[in-house]
């Protein structure tokens, strides 16, 4: 199975499964002498680990970072200096339930990967679901984080916006308080909301689907490039490689097909520092696949997880009619550590773009 790499002068190749000992990132093309610390990719993990709140799963794993190579000691304890060689991440598995998937050995559960896994390789690791598993996503999460380190000046925040349908008040949007609620949400006024709506869906053994918006702030106009290396088109791949992602928009999206040209269209001034402001950003700060300086805003929607308790009609692979439901531990609700997922795709696609523009203009 080919296709686990993606980026061109940063590149990110994961590797390993739900079930098996560890799994991790190899990033190549990151540059040399930069400062990165384990507890700094720490930092990132820990916001996707599960078992954090009852609206997760309640699988426990620590996820601990290490670094195998292309980093040396700096000049701090614990400090690490990148080398340019390629930097291994390795995080171990450690609370594996195989058992729980006994059930799955030869069923397919609809709406996940199994069916199409065996239609295309003749085998499939049922034990988590093997690479279809979102379980890989902590791997990306830590190459996130090096690519963070290789754009400092960029800031890329992300927030859970709307679970089912119940939307978040914009009006309230505060960046602050993010942190401070189990499901990343911008607007306290939501979370109560969330949480009784979630409870009743985790009490039916159900789950529902959500949507997940990332912004980073702090990238110069320039970045990207025309035709077929556009920078929303990088961005929308790499939002669509996470798991259950199902839709894509950047800055209106598909709002703007409702939008006049005069509506749309993001007006120009000069700002007091001398650089071009734009006094509106339905484009979500791309134009021509190219940064235009305003902040890059990237809404992405996750499907129910597939897997719940209730019961649905499926077919086993000798072709039987069967019944599946799944009984290991699953988040009732993906979009919500979907949010540090998505964080670290757009770092990772930014950190690419910036190696390339960088080769191409210089700096
Ligand atoms: C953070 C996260 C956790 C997930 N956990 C589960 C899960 O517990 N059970 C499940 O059926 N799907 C889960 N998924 C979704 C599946 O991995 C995904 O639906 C499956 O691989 C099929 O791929 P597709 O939905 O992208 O087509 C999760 C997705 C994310 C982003």
């Amino acid at each position: 199975m080919s296709h686990n790499t993606f980026g061109h002068l940063f590149r990110v190749t994961t590797w390993g499964e739900s079930h098996g000992p560890a799994l991790g990132a190899v990033v190549d093309g990151c540059p040399p002498r930069i400062g990165l610390t384990e507890a700094g990719i720490q930092h990132w993990l820990d916001r996707r680990k599960p078992g954090q709140s009852r609206f997760t799963t309640q699988r426990r794993e620590p996820d601990q970072v290490k670094f195998l190579s292309g980093v040396m000691p700096g000049a701090e304890p614990g400090a690490w200096i990148t080398t340019g060689t390629p930097i291994s991440l390795m995080i171990e598995n450690v609370d594996q339930r195989s058992k729980d998937y006994s059930e799955i050995r030869s069923s397919y559960r609809p709406g996940h990967a199994d069916y199409t896994y065996d239609a295309k390789y003749g085998i499939r690791d049922h034990r988590g679901g093997g690479r279809s598993s979102a379980r890989e996503t902590a791997a990306r999460v830590a190459a996130g984080g090096v690519a963070r380190a290789v754009i400092p000046g960029v800031t890329i925040r992300g927030a859970l916006v709307q679970i089912g349908k119940h939307r978040i008040d914009r009006d309230r949007w505060d960046w602050n308080t993010v942190d401070d609620n189990p499901f990343f949400s911008p607007d306290p006024g939501i979370v109560p909301v969330w949480e009784d709506y979630l409870d009743g869906i985790r009490k039916a053994g159900s789950s529902i689907g959500a949507v997940i918006e990332v912004v980073a702030a702090g990238v110069p106009a320039g970045w990207g490039a025309p035709i077929y290396g556009k920078l929303d088109q990088d961005i929308a791949g790499g939002m669509m490689s996470i798991n259950a992602v199902k839709a894509v928009e950047i800055g209106a999206g598909f709002g703007a097909a409702e939008l006049r040209g005069e509506e749309n269209a993001d007006e120009m001034r000069m700002g007091p520092d001398g650089k071009p402001v734009f006094l509106s950003n339905h484009a979500g700060g791309i134009l021509g696949g190219i940064s235009t300086g305003a902040p890059i805003v990237v809404r992405f929607a996750v499907k129910p997880t597939s897997s719940i308790l209730t019961p649905r009609r499926s077919i086993d692979a000798e072709g039987h009619e069967v019944d599946v439901s799944t009984k290991g531990r699953h988040d009732p609700c993906v979009g919500i550590r979907a949010v540090p997922i998505g964080e670290a795709m757009l770092a990772c696609i930014l950190a690419d773009h910036y190696l390339r523009h960088r080769g191409q203009v210089g700096s």
